[in-house]
């Protein structure tokens, strides 16, 4: 059993008997707990949830993405980018780095469960603060929506397979707005190899021009989410009501 200390975090790994501690830490960060466990429900409740929180809602005050039913292929696609380099390689982008120390920190065996996991968990619909997006544009920011963005992601922004685009609804807006800032800034998706993100470098790089651009598509995205946590339920065939889509 082996474990790399980062500086960004704490690691503490419980030994296969439950007797063995490692503790590394640095003040700034959580302490991240490790398991040995290969249940997804686990794996994720030990592991995930302190920064995704219990339900996969994320955290602001981590800037942590909601990620419950995330889509797999999505998924093990971000995995295999953070432990081969291609996201979080750089400490200028503190939230990837410290993503990447635990990705790289679980078994493939536990990776193929926990995803699994996180994609039968009930996608979570933006409410308050990570849904309010402050003097945008959703109308303006549809206009780009149509035009650059819905042709991979889809008009309701629930992402495609077929071209490696994830769902944007299920997000918190701050959440969107820092990755298209990463991918314009070449924080993300700048790797060689990169394919799927360098995608987004270009359409950030060639198509969004400033940051009220930005954040406008961003504000339209969020009116593609239901309206609320009680009108998610009543939503016939909505992708918040049934889990794993
Ligand atoms: C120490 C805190 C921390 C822990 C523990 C953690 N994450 Fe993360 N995770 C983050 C942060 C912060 C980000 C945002 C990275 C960024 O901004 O690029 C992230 C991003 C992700 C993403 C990318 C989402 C996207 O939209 O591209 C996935 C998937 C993910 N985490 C899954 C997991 C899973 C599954 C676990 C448990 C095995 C886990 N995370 C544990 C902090 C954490
Ligand atoms: C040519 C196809 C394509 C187009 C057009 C496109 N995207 Fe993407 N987008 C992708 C792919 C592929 C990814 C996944 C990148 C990765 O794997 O890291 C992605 C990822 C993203 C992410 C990160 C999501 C997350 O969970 O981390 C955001 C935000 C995003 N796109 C927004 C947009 C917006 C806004 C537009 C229009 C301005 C747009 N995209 C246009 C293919 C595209």
């Amino acid at each position: 059993m082996k474990i790399k200390p980062v500086q960004l975090l704490a690691l503490v790994l419980f030994g296969i008997g439950g007797g063995c501690w490692l503790v590394a830490e640095t003040p700034a960060a959580p302490a991240v707990a490790s398991t040995q466990s290969v249940d997804g429900k686990v794996i994720f409740q030990t592991v995930c949830a302190q920064c995704h929180g219990s339900a996969g809602e994320g955290k602001p005050e981590l800037k942590s993405p909601s990620i419950a039913g995330m889509p797999s292929w999505y998924v093990n696609t971000q995995f295999a980018n953070l432990r081969e380099g291609r996201r979080g390689h750089d400490a200028a982008d503190p939230q990837s780095f410290m993503m990447a120390a635990v990705a790289k920190a679980l078994q493939p065996e536990q990776i193929k469960a926990v995803v699994a996991h996180v994609e039968q968990m009930p996608m979570k619909v933006p409410v308050g603060k990570d849904r309010e997006m402050a003097n945008t544009n959703p109308q303006e920011g549809m206009r780009l929506f149509q035009e650059r963005c819905m042709e991979c992601h889809r008009y309701n922004a629930s992402g495609e397979m077929a071209f490696g685009s994830p769902p944007l609804i299920g997000r918190q807006g701050w959440y969107l707005e820092e990755q298209l800032k990463k991918f314009k800034a070449g924080k993300r998706g700048a790797v060689k190899n990169d394919v799927n993100g360098a995608k987004m470098v270009q359409m950030t790089t060639l198509f969004i021009e400033d940051e009220q651009m930005l954040r406008d598509v961003v504000a339209y995205i969020m009116t593609l989410n239901p309206e609320s946590k009680e009108q998610q339920q009543i939503i016939e065939g909505s992708p918040f009501e049934s889990a794993g889509r």
